[in-house]
């Protein structure tokens, strides 16, 4: 039995949702894990000095429940992906016959965690400017929803204490341009997984 395991990185509202979900839909036998899944209740995640909710770091995450999903998927990808359920928008159907199975673990903060990170085949992450994060972000509703001045006071600030700390600690990341049209993400980020699929079902 092969795998593949995708790291979807990146900024918030960089589009990883979005590109992973089109992704799913597109490689057979692919799951989805959602870091997003994983967040502790709001009651147990502590407030900065600012009296910001402290959401965008590792301790915010149940990362061992997360972590436990991943490991259930790599012991029997078959079984997970039963569980999981077909997609019902996947365009390619799963067949039992399929040798290559991949997991997309998707999330902003994946490849800070070193025992996920040291998991993954290929990494992708996905950058948007301030100005465009800021914008996408105030359209959307999050639960809890942002506090008036969390964007620039708290959201942005760890964006960039994250993204040092990665830089620090992954080497191999695709770097993606999240400004292009989801089409070209897509054809391009489909177009690389499809290669390293295509190396292993050749590999014997
Ligand atoms: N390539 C793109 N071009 C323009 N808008 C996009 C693109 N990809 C996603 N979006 C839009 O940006 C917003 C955020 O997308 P998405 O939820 O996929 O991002 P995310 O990185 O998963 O965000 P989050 O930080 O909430 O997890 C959505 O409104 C989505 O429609
Ligand atoms: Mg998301």
């Amino acid at each position: 039995m092969k795998t593949l395991v995708v790291g979807v990185g990146g900024i918030t509202n960089g589009g990883k949702t979005t590109l992973s979900r089109r992704l799913h839909q597109q490689i057979p036998n692919s799951c989805i894990i959602a870091q997003d899944s994983y967040f502790k209740d709001d009651s147990v995640v502590p407030v900065d000095d600012n009296g910001f909710k402290q959401y965008d770091m590792l301790d915010a995450l149940h990362m061992d429940t997360m972590m436990s999903d991943v490991d259930s998927w790599q012991r029997d990808p078959g079984s997970f992906l039963r569980r999981q359920g077909l997609n019902p928008e996947q365009t390619t159907p799963a067949s039992a016959d399929e040798d290559v199975f991949v997991l997309i673990v998707e999330g902003f903060l994946i490849f800070n965690y070193r025992p996920l990170n040291e998991l993954f085949d290929k990494r992708f992450f996905l950058e948007i400017p301030y100005d465009v994060c800021k914008t996408r972000r105030s359209k959307r509703v999050y639960t809890p929803p942002d506090p008036p001045g969390y964007f620039d006071r708290y959201v942005w600030p760890m964006y960039l204490k994250n993204q040092q700390e990665m830089y620090s600690m992954v080497s191999a990341v695709v770097f993606i341009d999240g400004l292009k049209p989801q089409e070209e993400l897509l054809a391009a980020v489909y177009n690389e997984v499809s290669q390293e699929i295509e190396r292993l079902t050749e590999k014997d």
